[in-house]
């Protein structure tokens, strides 16, 4: 499929001043004035262009790049899916010979191994690229520092990291699973005020607008696997597929836990397995036992919380079982990374701590 642009072929904007000025905030020294600007907006554009790919590349990262010279893009690509080419293979290709000379921004520090496809370096090397602006370093013990080592060595100018942690924050599920071969753990609840996940009868439908049911789609689109608990898959019998309007990407892969001869099943071991087999992003859906257990143990990495306007009273069930003697001067807490509004929901993430 051809990659369409908006952004393709128009000249950089920057605060003014023409092409002339917009060359010179291209030079290094870019961590200065409107160096630094020019830089973090291309390399915008190429974290834009990696997120196209959301959800689709595991066990690979997300990643965009592109391709600058005279003060215009002249390319870009982003890759697409495990296996496939690279984003800096396909934005190469596609300058072609204009590549010599030109600068190279990408997201993820380019690879030097051979994996499922060869070395990025080499490819960066023989394009006749002149600079590389890099977002982050790879975190893959098989690149970590090698890739950027091997550009500077064939002349290479090299720098970086440009808007390392947005760059890392596209990548979360990479990044744990590449240094701890986990799979990185998104729990998602919806909650009324009150903070109950179903009435007395177990009847959880609807607690959470449209809108919010539709963002739930949204993050199993980026998840290689979608998990519940046994008692919310006899109640509720949930697809746990992605069913967003047009959608045709990679569906996640459906998990129930369940108990086996009365032993409960033993969550850590079941997501080393997971991590073993590749899997990189895990989406844990509830119900409240399985949440209070991943809770317990530590293995939720990130945590999004639907709250509706509505009240259950205390007969409907708590999304939190029992966490021990919690003590208000140290409670469990969230560093909040986003929240949002959805209709009439507010929608609360971050990280559990
Ligand atoms: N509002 C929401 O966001 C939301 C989301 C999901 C569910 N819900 C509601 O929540 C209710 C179900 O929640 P629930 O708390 O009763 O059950 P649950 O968390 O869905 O499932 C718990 C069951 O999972 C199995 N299990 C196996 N190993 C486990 C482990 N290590 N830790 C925890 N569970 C383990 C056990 O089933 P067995 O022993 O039977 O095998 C256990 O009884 C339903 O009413 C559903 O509608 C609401």
């Amino acid at each position: 499929m051809k990659q369409k642009s908006s952004f393709r072929r128009k000249p950089l904007s920057a605060s003014g001043g023409g092409i002339q000025s917009l060359r010179q905030t291209l030079d290094p020294g870019f961590r200065r004035g409107d160096g630094d600007f020019m830089h973090s907006h291309i390399m915008r554009h190429a974290l834009s262009l990696a997120t196209r790919a959301y959800g689709q590349t595991s066990p690979n990262p997300l990643v965009g790049a592109v391709v600058v010279k005279g003060g215009r893009v002249i390319s870009e690509g982003w890759h697409k899916k495990a296996g496939t080419a690279h984003a800096e293979v396909i934005a190469l290709r596609r300058a072609g010979k204009k590549a010599k000379g030109a600068d190279l921004y990408v997201t993820l520090e380019p690879c030097c191994h051979f994996g499922k496809t060869p070395p990025c370096t080499d490819l960066i090397i023989r394009s006749g690229i002149r600079r590389v602006y890099f977002g982050m370093r790879d975190q893959n013990p098989a690149v970590n520092g090698r890739g950027l080592k091997q550009l500077k060595k064939a002349g290479i100018k090299v720098y970086g990291p440009v808007l390392e942690s947005e760059c890392m924050a596209i990548n979360r599920p990479f990044i744990k699973w590449i240094t701890t071969g986990l799979p990185f753990v998104t729990a998602k609840v919806a909650v009324t005020l009150d903070g109950r996940i179903a009435d007395f009868s177990g009847d959880s439908k609807w607690i959470s607008c449209e809108k919010s049911r539709l963002y739930t789609h949204a993050l199993r689109s980026g998840s290689d696997a979608v998990m519940v608990g046994a008692n919310t898959y006899r109640k509720d019998r949930p697809r746990l597929n992605v069913r967003l309007p047009g959608y045709k990407g990679k569906q996640p892969l459906p998990i129930v836990v369940g108990s086996k001869g009365g032993k409960k099943a033993n969550l850590k071991k079941l997501l080393r397995e997971l991590g073993g087999a590749g899997f990189q992003s895990i989406l844990v859906e509830g119900g409240g036992a399985l949440h209070t257990e991943m809770l317990k143990l530590g293995l939720v990495d990130y945590l999004v919380v639907f709250i509706a306007p509505k009240m259950l009273g205390n007969k409907g069930l708590t999304w939190l079982g029992d966490m021990g003697n919690v003590k208000m001067s140290a409670p469990l807490k969230m560093n909040v990374v986003r929240r949002l509004i959805l209709d009439n929901d507010v929608v609360i993430e971050g990280t559990p701590c």
